[in-house]
C-alpha cells in the first residue's frame, strides 16, 4: 500500500470525539487529520434517527471538501444509524466506532455476558446488540442508555463525588446480569472511566472503541515512512472557546489551529440577520 499524503478526516457531535482522536494521533504521529465537532448541534444523542443521518451526511460532506482521504465517525450515535446511509452516498472509505467495539467486546468476554452503555439515540438503535450477535449468536447482551454521563464529561465533573453517584444509579442493574465486560458506547464515556471501573469493579473488563477502531484503521492506511508530524486542524461550528479549553485538557496542547464553520441550509437564517 503506498501512504496518501491526504488529510483523515474525523467527526463528533462535539469534544467528546477527542477522546478518539487522541488516540488516532498517538498510533498514526505522522498523517494530517481535520477534526470537526458540530458543537452548535450536540447532543446527538437524544436527537431522532433522521436527524443525526442529516447532520452526519452535513458533517462528511464538509469533511470531502478538505479532500480527506477517508472518515472515521468518532460519534456512536452517528455511527450507529448513519454507517450505511455515508457509505452509500460517499467515495473514500467510512469507518465506524460500533463494530471494533463490537469484535473487541466478544473477544474479552469470557461467560458470553456483555454490557453496553451508550446515548438513547445509540442503545435505541440496537447498533452494538445487533453487531455483537452477528459475530455470535450466543452471545447475551445487556444494554442500558446513560445520557447524563454526556453532560458529566463536559462539565469536568469526572472526579465529581456526584459523578460516583450517577454511574452508580446507571450501572447498578448490570450486577445482577453478571457481565464480565463493558462497551463504552458513547465518545465521553473514556473520560468517566475511573468512576466507572470503580462502580463496575476489576473483574469488568471496559471496552474502548475509541482503541478499538485502530485496528480497522490500519487496514486502510500504510505505515507512513514520513518523519514529519502530521498536521491537525479542528474545525467546529460554535462555541470555539469552551471546545478549546476542553480539548487542551484531553489532548494536553495549547497550540492548535481552530475555526469556526457553519454547516446546514441556513440562507434563511443569514436572510434575517442581515435584515
Ligand atoms: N458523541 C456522542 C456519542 O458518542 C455523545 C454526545 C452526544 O449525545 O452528541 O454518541
Amino acid at each position: 500500500m503506498k501512504a496518501n499524503k491526504q488529510p483523515l478526516g474525523v467527526f463528533d457531535s462535539g469534544v467528546g470525539g477527542l477522546t478518539v482522536f487522541k488516540e488516532i494521533r498517538r498510533r498514526f504521529p505522522n498523517e494530517d487529520i481535520i477534526y470537526f465537532g458540530d458543537t452548535a448541534r450536540v447532543p446527538y444523542g437524544p436527537k431522532s434517527k433522521n436527524t443525526v443521518i442529516e447532520y452526519s451526511i452535513q458533517n462528511s460532506r464538509f469533511l470531502m471538501q478538505q479532500n480527506v482521504k477517508l472518515i472515521v465517525i468518532a460519534c456512536n450515535t452517528s455511527s450507529a444509524v448513519a454507517l450505511n446511509v455515508l457509505q452509500d452516498n460517499f467515495s473514500v472509505p467510512i469507518l465506524s466506532v460500533i463494530e471494533p467495539g463490537a469484535i473487541a467486546a466478544s473477544k474479552i468476554t469470557k461467560n458470553g455476558r456483555i454490557g453496553v452503555i451508550g446515548t438513547e439515540g445509540t442503545i435505541r438503535s440496537q447498533a452494538y446488540t445487533k453487531a455483537i450477535k452477528l459475530i455470535d449468536s450466543k452471545l447475551e447482551v445487556f444494554s442500558k442508555p446513560c445520557p447524563l454521563f454526556v453532560s458529566l464529561a463536559e462539565e469536568g465533573w469526572a472526579n465529581h463525588p456526584i459523578t460516583l453517584k450517577i454511574v452508580e444509579e446507571y450501572l447498578n442493574g448490570f450486577e445482577k446480569e453478571k457481565i464480565d465486560t463493558l462497551v463504552l458506547g458513547c465518545t465521553h464515556y473514556p473520560i468517566l472511566k475511573e468512576a466507572i471501573r470503580q462502580v463496575v469493579g476489576d473483574q469488568v473488563a471496559l471496552v474502548d472503541s475509541s482503541i478499538a477502531i485502530l485496528a480497522d484503521m490500519e487496514d486502510y492506511l500504510a505505515e507512513s515512512t514520513e518523519t514529519e508530524t502530521g498536521k491537525d486542524l479542528f474545525f467546529v461550528s460554535d462555541n470555539e472557546d469552551k471546545f478549546k479549553a476542553i480539548a487542551e485538557d484531553i489532548l494536553n496542547i495549547t497550540d492548535f489551529s481552530l475555526s469556526k464553520v457553519k454547516l446546514g441550509e441556513s440562507w434563511y437564517i443569514d436572510h434575517i440577520l442581515k435584515g
